[in-house]
């Protein structure tokens, strides 16, 4: 029997104020105009809960600049579904905030990009940081649960320390420490983000003292490096198993990138019913299970653990989404992730120009 998905994650617009050199979202960012509408986004929703969906989590983009999130947000409750909300917290006023609790909110996770104005707007070319500081106020004054997450690369892997420090001061409750993952617009940056060997080891001792000193405080989490593993992540936690996106024109995928990956065919909410879409799908079916895999994973022991690695990682960096992820050291791709790895730790004193997220600059 195939297990109903646990997360909805509804990217309402990918429109957003920052530029952030490791964007996730796709190389190809829908446009304003191909955004599906609330009568479509309010019969996703019900259709996710008929499925099984317990989670809607709201992204982007950033989700604030949909004027219907509050409806949105208000379907996903009456529905009896958890509503999370992924922010920038660029535009997020008080009068706002207390909408969106009106509606149902019931937490909120603000991105920051780094521990001072200057280091955020490095990495997002957008000088906002005293805006995210009033949006932490915000979501704790209106009694919101805050999250927090924060994407750790080679510019800010050095402040650990003081990014945890203004988290803390902050009052989140849970912090994710997300090390880069490289692919999409990361993957565009990469010879600028991926940290050496050393300042990872360094981090990740500062991860550990402060997890204890916060213990019963703050919640941290420590998203691998993985280009640092002998093994790769279990993805999604395997393809089209617990998970799935819709993208603001409608388009659903197994995972928020999975949009790049442009030799498999993904359906659309506005063509098909959710329930075909998870069960049937040609595009969910893909790499579902392990039925799919080429060797080394089909005769891997590991193949239920991590179902084979990333099928975005695999496909950006072979152009082949059936192929093992590189980052496996069995992969006979691992050699293009070990090439990086020594890039990144001879060269200290390299200084690749930042490629900044603009709507329109795709990169293939
Ligand atoms: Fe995982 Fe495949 Fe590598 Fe085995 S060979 S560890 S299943 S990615
Ligand atoms: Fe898409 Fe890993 S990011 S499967």
């Amino acid at each position: 029997m195939l297990p109903a998905p646990y997360g909805l994650l509804a990217e309402v617009t990918h429109q957003c104020p920052l530029h952030c050199l490791y964007c996730s979202n796709p190389l190809e960012l829908r446009a304003r105009e191909q955004e599906i509408g609330t009568a479509d986004w309010t019969r996703v929703i019900r259709e996710a809960a008929d499925l099984g969906v317990v989670q809607v989590h709201f992204s982007g983009g950033e989700p604030l600049l949909r004027g219907d999130l509050a409806e949105l947000i208000a379907q996903a409750r009456a529905c009896e579904l958890y509503t999370n909300l992924i922010t920038s917290g660029l535009g997020l006023t008080e009068e706002r905030a207390k909408s969106l609790v009106a509606a149902g909110l019931n937490s909120a996770q603000l991105s920051i990009q780094g521990d001072t104005a200057e280091a955020s707007e490095r990495v997002a070319a957008t000088k906002r940081f005293d805006k995210k500081r009033e949006a932490a106020r915000t979501i704790t004054d209106v009694g919101l649960p805050l999250s927090m997450n924060v994407v750790l690369h080679r510019l800010n892997l050095d402040r650990l320390d003081a990014i945890i420090d203004v988290c803390e001061s902050w009052g989140a409750e849970r912090l994710e420490l997300a090390n880069t993952q490289y692919y999409g617009w990361a993957l565009r940056n990469r010879e600028l983000l991926l940290p050496s060997r050393e300042q990872l080891a360094a981090a990740e001792e500062v991860y550990h003292r402060r997890k204890a000193e916060l213990a019963g405080r703050v919640e941290l989490l420590w998203i691998l490096p993985d280009y640092y593993e002998r093994f790769p992540k279990p993805c999604m936690g395997g393809w089209a198993r617990t998970a799935l996106t819709v993208a603001p024109d409608g388009v659903a995928y197994p995972c928020p990138v999975a949009a790049d990956i442009d030799t498999v065919d993904f359906p659309s909410v506005t063509e098909h019913p959710l329930e075909w879409i998870w069960a049937k799908s040609p595009g969910f079916e893909a790499f579902r299970g392990t039925d799919w895999m080429p060797e080394p994973c089909r005769s891997c022991s590991r193949k239920e653990i991590d179902f084979g690695g990333c099928r975005c990682q695999a496909f950006a960096l072979t152009g082949d989404a059936a192929r093992t992820d590189p980052v496996c050291v069995y992969s006979p791709d691992h050699h293009l992730v070990e090439e990086a790895v020594e890039g990144a730790n001879e060269g200290a004193d390299r200084a690749p120009e930042p490629v900044y997220r603009r709507p329109g600059a795709a990169v293939r």
